[in-house]
C-alpha cells in the first residue's frame, strides 16, 4: 500500500498492533481484551515469524498500574521481541519502565525515545505526546535528540515509529493530528535529507492512512480495539481485529500488509 524505496536487500518482518485501549473499567473492556488476545495469538502463529513487534500507542486507556497489568500480562505472550511507542492514552513512566526496550535517547527527562540496533533495519521509537492535549506535539529537545540519533546511526537502515500520524489524514474529523503545524515541521526538518530512513509507522487515527514526511513514507494502522476502529471493512472482517505486517523485500522497501487476527 505503500511505495518501496529501493535501500537494502536485507529481510525484516515487523508486526504492528496499535491503540488497544485496555481498560478494565470501560464496558467493553472484555471485548478489549479479546482483540488484543486474538492479535497475539496470531502473531504468534506468523510463519515465516516477525523479527519485531511493534505497539504504536495507547495501550491501554487513562493509563495505571492495574491497566498495564493486564496488557502486560497478553503481550507477555508473544514469542517475538516487542517495542512500544507511548500514546496519548499511556503513562510515559510506565511504559518506559515495562515496555520501552532500547537505548534511552533522553535519558532524564519524561520523553519516551528510544533507538534498537537489533534488527537489519534500526528502529527509533520517538515521542510525540502534547502536554496540553491528546493531539501530537514535537518540541525541539525530541527534534535535536532525532537529528543525533540519525546522525549517530550513519547509513543504517531506520524506520521510526511513533503514536500521532505526522501528516493530514483527510479522512479524519482531525485532519492534522498534532498541536500545530511546528510540531510537524520540526520532525520533518530533522528528518530531511536522511535518505535511509525508509518508513514510518504510526497509530493514533485509528484508521488506515498513508502520506508522507521529508519524503519518508509514513503510515497509520487501525486501532485493535474494534469498538474504536474507523473506516469502512468487508463484512467478513467486521468483527476481526486488525492489524499490520510489513515485509522488508528483495526489493529494499517495506510494503504493507493488513491482516485479520480471524
Ligand atoms: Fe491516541
Amino acid at each position: 500500500m505503500v511505495p518501496c524505496r529501493l535501500y537494502t536487500q536485507k529481510s525484516m518482518i515487523i508486526a504492528q498492533i496499535s491503540d488497544t485501549h485496555i481498560d478494565p473499567d470501560s464496558p467493553n473492556a472484555a471485548e478489549r481484551v479479546r482483540d488484543l488476545q486474538r492479535c497475539v495469538d496470531d502473531i504468534n502463529r506468523l510463519d515465516p515469524a516477525p523479527d519485531v513487534v511493534i505497539h504504536t500507542g495507547d495501550l491501554v486507556h487513562n493509563g495505571n498500574a492495574a491497566k498495564y497489568q493486564v496488557a502486560a500480562r497478553i503481550l507477555g505472550a508473544l514469542k517475538r521481541p516487542l517495542h512500544v511507542a507511548a500514546g496519548n492514552r499511556d503513562d510515559r513512566a510506565a511504559i518506559r519502565s515495562i515496555f520501552a526496550a532500547g537505548r534511552d535517547l533522553l535519558p532524564g527527562t519524561p520523553f519516551v525515545q528510544y533507538s534498537v540496533d537489533a534488527y537489519p533495519v534500526r528502529l527509533i521509537a520517538l515521542d510525540t505526546l502534547s502536554d496540553i492535549s491528546n493531539m501530537g506535539e514535537f518540541c525541539d529537545i525530541r527534534a535535536d535528540s532525532l537529528r543525533a540519533a540519525l546522525a549517530e546511526g550513519g547509513a543504517r537502515p531506520t524506520a521510526v515509529f511513533m503514536h500521532h500520524p505526522p501528516f493530514e489524514v483527510a479522512e479524519s474529523k482531525y485532519r492534522w493530528q498534532f498541536d500545530s503545524q511546528e510540531g510537524i515541521d520540526r520532525m520533518r526538518r530533522a528528518l530531511e535529507g536522511q535518505s535511509h530512513v525508509m518508513r514510518a509507522f504510526c497509530g493514533h487515527a485509528h484508521r488506515i492512512a498513508v502520506g508522507k514526511i521529508a519524503g519518508v513514507p509514513v503510515s497509520s494502522t487501525p486501532s485493535v480495539a474494534i469498538d474504536l476502529r474507523l473506516g469502512d471493512f468487508p463484512d467478513g472482517v467486521q468483527s476481526a481485529p486488525l492489524y499490520q505486517i510489513h515485509r522488508l523485500d528483495a526489493r529494499g522497501g517495506f510494503t504493507s500488509e493488513l491482516r485479520a487476527a480471524l
